[in-house]
């Protein structure tokens, strides 16, 4: 049994994807994961990754997909093309139309936060890389994890996006890295 986890422990570290990494980190603190919100969603390869490690999940993907500019001048904007947002929203639409667990929000992270009504296991926030952004993202989106459960993001420590570095040092007080880029903090549990 205990060679049988290991295996799976080692199988996830080999992928170094940022999904494998949520799925080691869950497993490893005994985290159940029932809800994932991802904020930032793109093309869906990463969601595509996390539904796979997390078959069972309420996955809900937040992305308005749109060229605003504040996004657009945040120097983190996945294109200056319209059409290339256009069609990565339409590649998640369909990795995801026979998927009744996965809710798709077409609006930006602080107006997503209305749909998301009860505490969820894990956030991973992957969005705006501006400073300003990540910072307000981990301020309002911290609230809405369980206790025990990850807020987590992407991009610690990509050179081209030192906001993500700067939020996440000054706001949280304990957090860790991990394979891919990724930054996290487990949720203080209630004692007792
Ligand atoms: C780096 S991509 C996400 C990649 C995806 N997480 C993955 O790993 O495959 C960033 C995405 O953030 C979205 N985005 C930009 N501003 C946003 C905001 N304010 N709220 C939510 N998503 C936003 C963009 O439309 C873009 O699709």
């Amino acid at each position: 049994m205990l060679l049988v986890m290991h295996e799976v422990l080692d199988r996830l570290l080999i992928r170094k994807h940022r999904a494998c990494f949520l799925k080691y980190l869950s497993l490893i603190h005994e985290i159940e994961v029932k809800t994932i919100v991802e904020i930032g969603v793109f093309r869906g390869k990463n969601a595509k990754v996390l539904r796979e490690e997390f078959p069972d999940a309420q996955l809900y993907l937040i992305d308005p997909w749109k060229l605003d500019p504040s996004y657009l001048e945040s120097g983190s904007a996945v294109s200056e093309n319209q059409s290339v947002l256009d069609k990565a929203k339409e590649k998640t639409y369909h990795l995801f139309e026979n998927d009744p667990k996965a809710t798709i929000i077409e609006k930006t992270s602080i107006e997503g936060t209305l749909f998301i009504q009860k505490p969820v296991d894990i956030v991973f926030i992957d969005a705006n890389h501006a400073y300003s952004h990540v910072k307000n993202d981990i301020l309002t989106w911290k609230e809405k994890v369980r206790p025990g459960g990850i807020l987590s993001g992407h991009n610690y420590g990509r050179p081209r996006l030192p906001g993500v570095m700067q939020a996440v040092s000054e706001l949280l007080s304990s957090f860790e890295l991990g394979q891919d880029e990724v930054w996290y903090s487990i949720q203080e549990p209630i004692p007792g």
